[in-house]
């Protein structure tokens, strides 16, 4: 087989067979194929798109191309679930001690964040004493006793996707439906799931910024990972404004556990919900989606799903106080306020926006090396839909410096005011089975 046959074969858009994708991934991995090959490949398949059977193919060479994790020795149904990123997601720290309480095993491999704010294992890390570093072993047996434990991503994890993703995204390829779906779902197949919750995001502050175009990635993914025989289901959820009221980690597990409480804001935990019935019925622990929602509201009255997150916060080495106390995790020396210049009601708080000047506060990585403050970031005061008045506060920064003029005139640009009635955005666009 040469591979300029092959560039060619798409290039004219047809359809590459099981042995030909093969023969692409496991050279590129193995560093037989070259870059500008597969570069050249990428931008074929970005004009040609993919077939059904070809992202299936893609997925499982993907996936076949490093380690895979083996959770045979959990017991029960792998529900895993995948975001495609936000600013404010903090939903998996709360969403993963509520669908355990009701005995779906979380075995949640998870990573660091770049940009906007840290990722799980940033949050997690708030939590003194809270650590990752656990071997295969202790991670089963943390399942099959709380039902819950993460665990950092190991190294050799899809590479192909790893050398790939790394290549698109300097040869404007990344933004391709085949390719995002297939490397999302190589990463969630090779981490030993058995079925997949999908949320995908929509709107200024994710990756798809159209709901079309959201529809069209959440339809791939599904459709691969039915191919490759996992359930699977996603939700188009809005990111036209961060999820939930905080930005930034320490800031980010607080809301959490207010979430927990039965406290804290309405969309995060409207969105827990809707994902947690999914995660609970795929996991045969409840007969319909509405039996698993009316189960969840009931662990979080009665307070096991609070039980169930200071075990598991207990079992890796962290300070459980933290869930009665939050006031215990990192805070900021100092609180800033930024405030509206007119009355009127809010009618977009740009979210990228204020990913990014939480970030600049120290709340995320501008590179992999930066170090980030585990405390600092923003809490918003008003959301979309919300009135407010001349000199009243739109958000509070979370800084260790007093000097965050920069960040207060970022803040103040991310939202606009209207003086016409805003209604308050959909939170849930559609689910796709
Ligand atoms: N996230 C991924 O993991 N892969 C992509 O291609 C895009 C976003």
């Amino acid at each position: 087989m040469r591979m300029v046959d092959l560039i060619e074969k798409k290039r004219d858009g047809l359809e590459l067979t099981k042995e030909e994708i093969r023969f692409i991934i496991k050279g590129y991995t193995k560093g037989d194929i070259p870059d500008y090959q597969i570069s050249a490949l990428a931008m074929a398949i970005f004009f040609q798109d993919m077939t059904t059977s070809e992202r299936a193919e893609l997925t499982m060479a993907m996936v076949e191309s490093g380690d895979q994790i083996d959770l045979s020795a959990v017991q029960g149904v792998k529900v895993d679930k995948h975001s495609t990123g936000g600013v404010g997601d903090k939903t998996t720290i709360a969403l993963a001690p509520l669908v355990a309480a009701l005995g779906v095993p979380v075995a949640k491999m998870s990573g660091r964040g770049l940009g906007h704010t840290g990722g799980t294992i940033d949050k997690l890390e708030a939590i003194p004493g809270f650590s990752v570093e656990i071997d295969t072993k202790q991670f089963t047996e943390l399942v099959n006793k709380n039902k819950l434990a993460v665990v950092g991503q190991t190294g050799n994890l899809t590479p192909a996707d790893k050398k790939l993703y790394a290549l698109r995204d300097v040869t404007a390829t990344v933004n391709s439906i085949p390719l995002i779906a297939s490397s999302i779902m190589s990463k969630k197949i090779a981490s030993g799931a058995d079925a997949i919750v999908l949320d995908v995001k929509t709107g200024s502050g994710a990756f798809m910024k159209e709901l079309d175009q959201s529809k069209q990635l959440a339809e791939a993914m599904v459709e691969i990972g039915k191919n490759l025989g996992r359930e699977t289901m996603a939700i188009i959820s809005d990111m036209n404004q961060p999820l939930g009221r905080a930005i930034g980690n320490a800031l980010e597990v607080k809301e959490a556990i207010q979430m927990l409480r039965g406290e804290g804001p309405e969309d995060l935990k409207e969105l827990c919900l809707t994902l947690g019935s999914q995660m609970v019925f795929l996991a045969k622990q409840a007969i319909s989606i509405e039996e698993a929602r009316s189960k969840l509201e009931a662990v979080i009255a009665n307070g096991e799903a609070l039980e169930v997150l200071k075990t598991f916060i207990t079992s890796q080495n962290g300070d459980a106080s933290i869930v009665d106390n939050p006031d215990r995790l990192p805070s900021a020396k100092y609180l800033i306020e930024v405030t509206a210049n007119e009355t009127g009601t809010v009618s977009t708080i740009v979210a990228d926006k204020i990913g990014t000047a939480a970030m600049l506060l120290g709340a995320g990585r501008a590179t992999k090396d930066s170090t980030i403050d585990l405390a600092v970031g923003i809490v918003l005061n008003k959301k979309i839909g919300d009135s407010v008045k001349k000199g009243e506060s739109l958000a509070t920064l979370h800084s260790n410096s007093q000097e965050a003029q920069q960040v207060v005139e970022m803040v103040l640009a991310a939202y606009s005011i209207s003086d016409q009635v805003v209604m308050k955005p959909t939170l849930i666009y559609e689910e796709i089975h």
